[in-house]
């Protein structure tokens, strides 16, 4: 029963890894409150965003020129903000590339898990903040896209 039970995981692990498509990775219109100070944006865990928040990192100082990202991963969504100024996310599922433009506070791309992502043309003092469903894991990474192709071709 045991091993039926973690074949069944391993199964429909492999096939959510291995079929998603960069058309599973929307630009979400994330809830804005305008006032007269200014804006605010208040994200709630499978309200405003489809899956529940357990870890939030964010980079800044990246110099220009430089690209961050270059990996998927196995289990984690993300939601990807330009909390301040501008950048390029490229996502990639083995077959389709998109390349989308983030540059507002209240625009947030899900990325869904394997899908392949780089990050570049980040603006001097931009802000990429990430809300992600997981605690960071090395193990959830993939590093290398020859590895990730070969996933995704299954
Ligand atoms: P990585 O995710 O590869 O960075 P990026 O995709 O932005 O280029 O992470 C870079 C380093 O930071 C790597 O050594 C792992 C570490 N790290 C953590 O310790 N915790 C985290 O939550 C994240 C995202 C990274």
């Amino acid at each position: 029963m045991t091993t039926f039970v973690i074949l069944r995981s391993l199964k429909t692990w492999l096939l959510v890894l291995t079929k998603t498509t960069v058309h599973d990775c929307p630009v979400i219109h994330l809830p804005q409150i305008q006032t007269e100070a200014g804006g605010i944006t208040s994200l709630n865990g499978n309200i405003n965003i489809p899956f529940s928040i357990k870890r939030i990192y964010y980079l800044y100082d990246v110099p220009g020129g430089a690209e961050r990202g270059g990996h998927a991963h196995q289990c984690l969504h993300q939601l990807i903000v330009a909390g301040s100024g501008s950048f390029d996310v490229l996502i990639d599922d083995g077959l389709n590339k998109k390349v989308v433009s983030l540059n507002r506070p209240y625009h947030g791309l899900l990325v869904v898990p394997g899908i392949w992502r780089e990050l570049l043309n980040f603006s001097s003092g931009a802000i990429c903040l990430v809300l992600a469903s997981e605690l960071y894991s090395e193990g959830d990474y993939l590093r290398d896209y020859n590895l990730f192709r070969d996933l995704k071709s299954k």
